[in-house]
């Protein structure tokens, strides 16, 4: 009865609403925004309730008269479809779908409506272009303005909002997406990248089925820890590297991130990224600007190769600090000496960092605290002076005689991070994120400092800038950040009676203002990102950081796969690799690995034997002459590792000259099958002539590879060219060189 009675509510209810609409329909006129780059196309259209809706998202078309009809190709016209393409759909009124934006308003009403009112596009740069769409609400003082700056070339788009009112008190942000993306094709299938420690992008692919499948982080610090911001959507069928459209994304947030991919009863997909709202209600002040995080994606109808191209393009270009610059090859002594160390021991390790033939010796954590010295991750993080004994003559010092040996000097800090045994947290309890009435969590011994504080904003700042202003040659940071938010609550925004809910999204706004401050004060100085392994890298992050620190994992077998799936979204430049003693690989294995990035070391090189100090050596020589086409190259994925017995990688310089390419046996199957294959090249210029050489021999070794054959890039990239692994060749790096 009860039931009946609804549907004949809603039956008179929708003939009204029809009406309402239509009537309206009959005056409005239809606002229709293009957002277009190269090779993909955006339509947003304006209904005849002057709401904005996406009404295609795929190749470009030609004629711009006929955006119009788009709409009218389509069938979805009962009333749930004008709900679920939304161009940013609000909570609290006619949307009972998920919404991208909920709001309280300063009198506690729930109720949100978006209007369109106006748009406009500028040029940014002879590239670039940005669109801005405002919406406002036609009862409350409140606006929406959505954000899109598009690189048309690279096929980038950057999509972010602004939230702003003028109400009489604070306003209450309970969602607040970056983007809200409706796509009609038919069947999606989404890559998504799980991780934990020493295991971090882990690839998983599914078709996205009806429902919400929700990919997000509540970590606070380590926001990459079990689920990263990264995602590969596959239109009509899996992502393969060479065919097929995708869409390659990431949230580029250094907090909580919460990702809704959402097939609604269409089959289509809606798709609301953004900070996670998790326990983060925001209030916000009147005329106070709220800027979402970006949701950036590359776009690409010939698979996942060319986006990755576009998007390392991208990076160097306009995003990654330095990204068209240089890198310092270096040696760290994290596991070489882990916290047992002195002034000596260091040292010695200069020595070895002149002798491989290394630009710089990265000191890493243990040099500091003396009330609560740093011997072992449970004391000192806080208290950044050398410790006395370890260090007696400072790391002023040690900078001079690193000096000396012809190597540039860096170190690491940790500086977001306290140990309850250190002087800082017996001075500043409050300024540790802990509940005061409840026992204190640690994550690896420790606990994080509360951002949003601007005195620990200045704490921080005055880390890096003393290590500056004492030691003006210092060449290079490692800010390394190993645990979450436990028990997130702030001494802080209780005082000044700012919600607690404020906290995660404050946290991570105090700590970019403290990479602000670093970046104009030293522009220049490069700095590695880490985070207990790889618990972060992103694209916000990597404004101030020239590049980051993929995972503690570095047996080279496991790195392989590791790099393969970074380089989706990262280029080589910004991604730090390093030989170290893990796993039984050879010692050429482990550096040819290690040189498919930026290359440094973590081992004792004085214990290597002969032959392998002349193969390192020679390696890194080899490595100094094509780091270019690595690090400023193209990447061309050649042989997939998930899929192979083998894997291969190549990069190629832009002139199609020159090129590198890395062949690694993944599988120590006994009957190996995978060379009887050649591996088909890629990017070269098939009228070119190139001859193919093997390098980074180890000693007393010859190639199986006839150096002075002379191939076309035609034959290469048709039939290829056999690097002949196998069990005793397991890895092999070929240089291809253009004969003229
Ligand atoms: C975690 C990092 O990933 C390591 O490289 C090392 O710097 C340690 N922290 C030091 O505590």
């Amino acid at each position: 009865m009860k039931e009946k009675l609804n549907s004949n509510f809603n039956k008179k209810y929708m003939f009204t609403l029809c009406f309402v609409l239509s009537v309206i329909n009959l005056s409005a006129q239809k606002v229709t925004i293009p957002i277009a780059t190269d090779s993909n196309l955006i339509l947003l259209q304006t209904d005849a309730s002057n709401t904005l809706k996406t009404i295609y998202f795929g190749k470009p078309l030609e004629n711009e008269s006929e955006y119009p009809g788009v709409l009218d190709a389509y069938n979805f016209n009962d009333s749930n479809a004008g709900v679920y393409n939304g161009a940013y759909t609000p909570a609290g009124t006619w949307n009972l779908s998920e919404p991208a934006i909920q709001v309280k308003h300063a009198d506690g009403n729930p109720s949100l409506e978006l209007k369109y009112i106006s748009h406009k596009k500028e040029r940014v740069d002879n590239n670039a272009t940005l669109t801005r769409i405002l919406l406002k609400d036609p009862v409350y003082p409140f606006e929406v303005t959505l954000c899109y700056k598009v690189w048309a070339k690279e096929n980038i788009i950057e999509q972010w909002t602004e939230i702003k009112h003028s109400e009489k008190k604070a306003v209450l942000l309970q969602k607040f997406a970056s983007a809200n993306l409706y796509f009609t094709n038919k069947d999606f299938y989404l890559t998504s990248f799980q991780g934990e420690y020493l295991k971090e992008m882990q690839p998983v692919e599914s078709k996205l089925l009806q429902g919400i499948r929700t990919i997000d982080s509540k970590m606070g610090t380590r926001a990459m820890l079990l689920q990263t911001p990264n995602f590969i959507l596959s239109f009509g069928k899996p992502a393969s590297e060479n065919q097929g459209t995708v869409m390659m994304g990431q949230l580029a947030w250094s907090g909580n991130f919460k990702m809704d991919y959402e097939i609604d009863s269409y089959k289509n997909l809606r798709l609301i990224a953004g900070i996670n709202p998790f326990a983060s209600e925001y209030s916000l002040q009147p005329n106070e600007v709220f800027k979402t995080p970006a949701l950036l994606y590359a776009l690409s109808n010939n698979g996942t190769g060319e986006a990755s191209r576009n998007l390392h393009d991208w990076a160097r270009k306009y995003r990654l600090l330095d990204g068209q610059g240089e890198r310092l090859t270096l040696l760290n002594n994290w596991e070489a000496t882990y916290f047992d160390f002195d002034e000596d021991k260091i040292s010695a390790l200069f020595k070895d960092a002149k002798d491989l033939g290394v630009d710089m010796f990265l000191l890493d954590d243990g040099w500091f605290g003396n009330k609560h010295p740093r011997n072992n991750d449970d004391a000192g993080l806080g208290d950044w002076q050398e410790n006395v004994k370890k260090l007696p003559h400072g790391l002023g010092h040690l900078v001079k005689e690193a000096k000396k040996e012809g190597v540039k000097f860096g170190i690491w800090i940790e500086p977001e991070m306290v140990n309850p045994r250190s002087e800082l947290y017996e001075k500043h309890q409050d300024w540790v994120i802990r509940q005061p009435q409840r026992p204190e969590v640690y994550y690896r011994n420790q606990m994080v400092l509360d951002l949003s504080n601007p005195e620990v904003q200045d704490f921080v700042f005055g880390i890096v800038d003393n290590l500056f202003v004492k030691n003006p040659e210092l060449a290079f940071i490692k800010w390394d950040c190993n645990a979450v938010i436990y028990n997130a609550y702030s001494a802080y925004l209780n005082k000044k009676g700012i919600p607690q809910s404020n906290l995660y999204i404050d946290y991570v706004k105090g700590l970019y203002k403290v990479l602000e401050r670093i970046r104009a004060k030293y522009p220049k100085v490069p700095m590695m990102l880490c985070s207990g392994g790889g618990g972060r890298a992103d694209y916000e992050f990597l404004k101030y950081f020239t590049e980051f620190w993929p995972s503690d994992d570095t047996e080279p077998v496991e790195r392989i796969f590791l790099q393969w799936d970074y380089s989706y979204f990262f280029p080589a430049i910004a991604t730090d690799n390093h030989v170290t003693d893990w796993g039984k690989q050879p010692i050429k294995f482990r550096i040819d690995v290690a040189s498919m990035g930026k290359l440094g070391f973590d081992i004792v090189a004085s214990h290597l034997n002969e032959k392998d100090k002349t193969f390192c050596k020679e390696a890194i020589a080899n490595y100094n002459s094509f780091k270019d086409i690595v690090w400023h190259g193209d990447l061309y994925r050649l042989v997939n590792p998930h899929e192979n017995d083998i894997s291969a990688v190549m990069y190629v310089n832009p002139e199609k000259s020159k090129s590198v390419v890395f062949n690694y046996l993944v599988n120590n199957r006994y009957k190996l099958t995978a060379t009887q294959r050649p591996v088909v090249l890629d990017g070269l210029n098939p009228k070119k002539k190139y001859t193919v050489k093997e390098i980074n021999l180890y000693p007393g070794t010859t190639s199986t590879i006839a150096s002075d054959k002379v191939y076309t890039g035609d034959f290469l990239m048709k039939v290829g060219i056999n690097p002949n692994v196998t069990l005793q060749r397991t890895s092999v790096i070929l240089e291809i060189n253009e004969v003229k």
